[in-house]
């Protein structure tokens, strides 16, 4: 395959320049380049700029070309926050909430994650390959070129490890980036149910030293919430977590605000992610050590809750990402379009900075703003086309895809006339 490729007389070039998390105003500033050209040399951005100076040092017969005219061109999205491997559907749970049932009702009544917990114990490596690839496939038509996924649906030794091998052999056979993150703190199956103390104790014991030392994921996360993981519990496993060498997230003050934000600042985690409910000071805390927001809106949406503080958090200085969060429960979507339209409409940021939200900022989020995220000189050459000539159009054209082409490291992996 070819990894050289020119794109060339692009109308507007939305670099997002930059190789850490935004904060505050600074997530306006997407550093456009009007009539821009992108050389991407072996997988890897060699020069940007305008078309005219910055393709004249190459030899185009050398590389696949595409000419951009008519066409706005951004880095690849990052989709920092997803649980997009799992067995089974919960489409009648989905009714269940239509007709009032609360999420966290149907949890303690042994459905929700105890549900895909089952079905993803009984699917086989295989399946759940097959149904991550349909997944991925349906990410990289919106553009989207990394993204982070998470265990969580095993809940035990076998399991738990299943779903991060299936990540890392799709990691090796879809264009699409996968981060891993181990996620065992998900919830407690019913063996469990009130000694989550020792299903922590064998977390730390038995699976993370495994998960560690097969370098099966990167980071650790935990679902820390009124009766899931409490904040003590919390702490203890994700400090074990960052002894054994894991980077840290959390599923934070997402229903209740039980702390999760400030104990992310607390334990210097990479990300607080949902954040639905977090504190001003849990806010703050955040911001000031430089721990990235990750709202998740579709979330918030689909479960009927109010939105995180998205306006708030920017403007008191927090680098704020935005993720999907796909997973088969509280948010069956992977839609890009639905979450620029959320953020945009409902939460008040704007699309400049959902932009930089779902770009740099979310590469910070997996600890990568040095490598993806922008269209910066030696990043990844992992670039969007949309099939119009301003980024504007992307939250204008409701819940709908603008995205026309993509390439990954260098290749064009999809390209909406052939892949429909
Ligand atoms: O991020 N909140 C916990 N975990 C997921 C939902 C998982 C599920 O319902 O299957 C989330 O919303
Ligand atoms: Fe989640």
């Amino acid at each position: 395959m070819n990894k050289n490729i020119i794109i060339k007389n692009v109308s507007q070039l939305v670099t997002c320049s930059g190789f850490k998390a935004k904060c505050g105003k600074d997530m306006s500033d997407l550093q456009i380049i009007n009539d821009g050209a992108v050389v991407i040399e072996q997988g890897i951005i060699r020069a940007v700029g305008k078309t005219g100076e910055t393709i004249s040092d190459f030899d185009e017969s050398r590389f696949s070309v595409i000419d951009a005219r008519g066409k706005a061109v951004l880095p690849g999205f990052v989709d920092s926050h997803t649980h997009f491997v799992f067995g089974g559907y919960r489409a009648e749970e989905f009714s269940w909430r239509l007709r009032g049932d609360s999420y966290m009702q149907i949890l303690e009544r042994g459905g929700g994650i105890l549900n895909t917990v089952l079905a993803t114990r009984e699917s086989k490596k295989d399946e759940l390959i097959e149904a991550g690839k349909k997944r991925l496939d349906s990410m990289l038509s919106f553009g989207v070129t990394t993204v982070e996924g998470k265990s969580g649906y095993g809940l035990d030794h076998d399991t738990e490890l299943k779903q991060l091998e299936v990540m890392l052999d799709l990691d090796n056979e879809h264009p699409i980036d996968i981060v891993r993150t181990f996620l065992g703190a998900h919830a407690v199956t019913k063996d469990y149910k009130g000694r989550e103390d020792t299903y922590i104790d064998f977390l730390i014991g038995r699976v993370m030293p495994e998960v560690a030392e097969r370098k099966l994921a990167e980071f650790c996360d935990v679902f820390c919430e009124e009766n899931v993981f409490s904040v003590e519990q919390a702490r203890r496993l994700l400090s074990r977590a960052k002894e054994m060498g894991f980077k840290l997230k959390i599923h934070a003050d997402e229903i209740v605000q039980l702390g999760g934000a400030e104990l992310a600042a607390e334990l210097d985690a990479v990300s607080a992610d949902h954040l639905l409910q977090a504190s001003d000071k849990g806010i703050h805390d955040m911001a000031e050590k430089g721990i990235v927001a990750t709202l998740l809106p579709g979330t918030a949406f689909s479960l009927r809750e109010p939105y995180a503080r998205g306006r708030y958090m920017i403007d008191n200085n927090c680098a704020v990402a935005l993720a999907t969060d796909l997973n088969p429960g509280s948010c069956f979507s992977e839609s890009i379009p639905l979450i620029f339209a959320l953020a945009t409409l409902y939460m008040n940021i704007t699309t400049e900075e959902t932009i930089t939200a779902l770009t740099i900022n979310a590469a910070a989020a997996l600890n990568r703003e040095d490598a993806i995220g922008s269209i910066d000189v030696g990043k990844k050459g992992d670039v969007a086309i949309l099939e119009f000539p301003s980024y504007e159009y992307i939250p204008y054209h409701i819940g709908v895809s603008v995205v026309e082409k993509v390439v990954k490291d260098g290749t064009l992996v999809f390209d909406k006339e052939k892949n429909g």
